[in-house]
């Protein structure tokens, strides 16, 4: 048979594969309590323009109550033949309260009505973002507090580099994750406008008020533009687009997470509540929490493209392409506020080895640039001279099989005689960031000022 809510110029029904093909209710049903809102909103303006009556709108305010509840309760009955959550809550709302029911989708179509729910949904899903950022940068600048003196090796090219300290490395993933927070923060802004009332893409003949149920809906304004409203998804793509950026912040901590925890490093050990053994190498613990959060970009970024492909040729208005939206943004928030919260959990309750990082620190000739520093300033050499005078000695320590501080001054005489005692002040780690003190540089003070400032702007 045909289709209750569309079926009048249809005299039969669908083939079971088109019907397969085109239900969304398998998964949009997370929409239901969005949906139910905005219908809400909209019988109530309805009838507050007079164009049903205040009892008609009652029964579908009531009705509406009542078929989320039983949502809620659970076992609800969704059918594939009415193909999506709007279509279901709408026919169970006709066996609830009868004939009013028909009324509900006055000036409506399901484009505006399902942009608005998915809206409302993806909304949701920017505040529980930036809730999950919160806690996460919260528990860097914990751990960046603790380890604000604790030197360790910095990397470029995952070699030894120049001596950090560990709260300079947090550090710099609060300001990453910070930045993730403003895009949402940004995106939340820009997608809180209200497509209802858009109707199915022309808008309406009846003297509906948008900006009433804008307002209901927690939106600032109705969207300008009845197209627009219904033919965009620019929100869940900017959603995506934060939620990739965040997920590759996380990947690449998880990934230092991964290699820091290893036998090699020993940087850090993970706690039990973020470890797993394995069921033949008795000795094992694995960081697996730290690698799935580095594989979750692939399904926030894939969902990401899928959506973008799917977006990229539609043409204005609406086409059934769209609803392909949903899925891929379920899936990403979900791994999304998954990947947040584990990452918080595991940098919360990791276990820093400070005498690790610090002896690790010290090797691979890590302060031979303060060495080069030092010919400048004491010994007035040209910093490209200084830097091959330097390499030189670099050469002979590991020659030695020693490190830079271990060479005599008259080995060091030998390469330039200009060198003196003093040199042996700015080989030692601790010295070596203490005098990085340029704004935003490793010097503990320059982290405590860090922190500060991030603490004060947290409350
Ligand atoms: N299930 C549809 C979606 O998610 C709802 C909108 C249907 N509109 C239409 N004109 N067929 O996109």
């Amino acid at each position: 048979s045909s289709n209750a809510m569309w079926g009048g110029r249809f005299a039969a029904g669908p083939d079971a594969i088109m019907e397969a093909i085109n239900a969304s209710i398998g998964y949009d049903q997370r929409l239901y309590a969005q949906d139910i809102r905005g219908s809400r909103a909209h019988a109530a303006m309805l009838a507050a323009q007079g164009i049903i009556s205040d009892k008609d709108a009652e029964a579908i305010g009531e009705g509406l109550l009542t078929v989320l509840s039983e949502i809620e309760a659970g076992g609800f009955p969704f059918s594939t033949a009415l193909e999506d959550i709007h279509m279901n809550v709408e026919a169970r709302l006709k066996e609830v309260i009868g004939e009013p029911a028909g009324r509900l989708h006055t000036a409506r179509s399901r484009n505006d009505q399902v942009a608005t729910d998915f809206r409302l949904w993806v909304r949701e899903q920017c505040d529980a973002a930036i809730s999950g950022l919160d806690t996460l940068i919260r528990a860097a600048l914990t751990r960046a507090e603790e380890g604000a003196d604790w030197v360790m090796p910095g990397f470029t090219h995952l070699q030894t580099a120049q001596p950090v300290t560990f709260g300079h490395h947090m550090m710099a993933y609060v300001e990453m994750f910070a930045r993730d927070k403003s895009r949402f923060i940004d995106a939340r802004k820009r997608m809180n406008e209200c497509p209802l009332g858009a109707a199915a893409l022309a808008g309406t003949g009846f003297p509906i008020d948008r900006h009433a149920t804008a307002e209901a809906l927690g939106f600032d304004r109705p969207m300008a533009n009845s197209l627009d409203a219904v033919s965009d998804r620019d929100f869940a793509l900017e959603f995506l687009s934060a939620g990739s950026i965040c997920a590759v912040h996380m990947s690449r901590l998880a990934e230092e997470l991964v290699i820091w925890s290893s036998a090699q490093f020993r940087f850090v050990a993970m706690s039990d509540k973020w470890s797993t053994g394995s069921s033949i190498m008795p000795q094992k613990r694995n960081p697996d929490a730290a690698e799935l959060i580095r594989a979750k970009i692939g399904r926030i970024l894939g969902a990401s493209v899928a959506l973008f492909t799917v977006m990229k040729g539609l043409p204005l208005a609406y086409s059934k392409d769209m609803q392909e939206d949903k899925e891929q943004v379920f899936d990403a928030a979900d791994n999304l506020m998954l990947a947040l919260a584990a990452m918080a959990g595991m940098i919360g309750d990791m276990t820093v080895n400070a005498d690790k990082l610090e002896a690790a620190a010290s090797g691979g000739f890590s302060t031979a640039t303060d060495l080069a520093d030092w010919l400048v300033r004491e010994a007035g050499l040209p910093f490209r001279d200084a830097h091959h005078v330097t390499g030189s000695l670099v050469a002979m320590a590991e020659d030695q099989g020693c490190d830079l501080p271990d060479l005599s001054l008259e080995q060091m005489q030998s390469i330039n005689p200009a060198i003196t005692e003093s040199v042996f002040d700015v080989l030692g780690v601790h010295n070596s960031v203490a005098s990085r003190q340029s704004y935003g540089g490793t010097a503990p003070d320059q982290v405590r000022a860090q922190i500060a400032r991030w603490k004060e702007q947290l409350g």
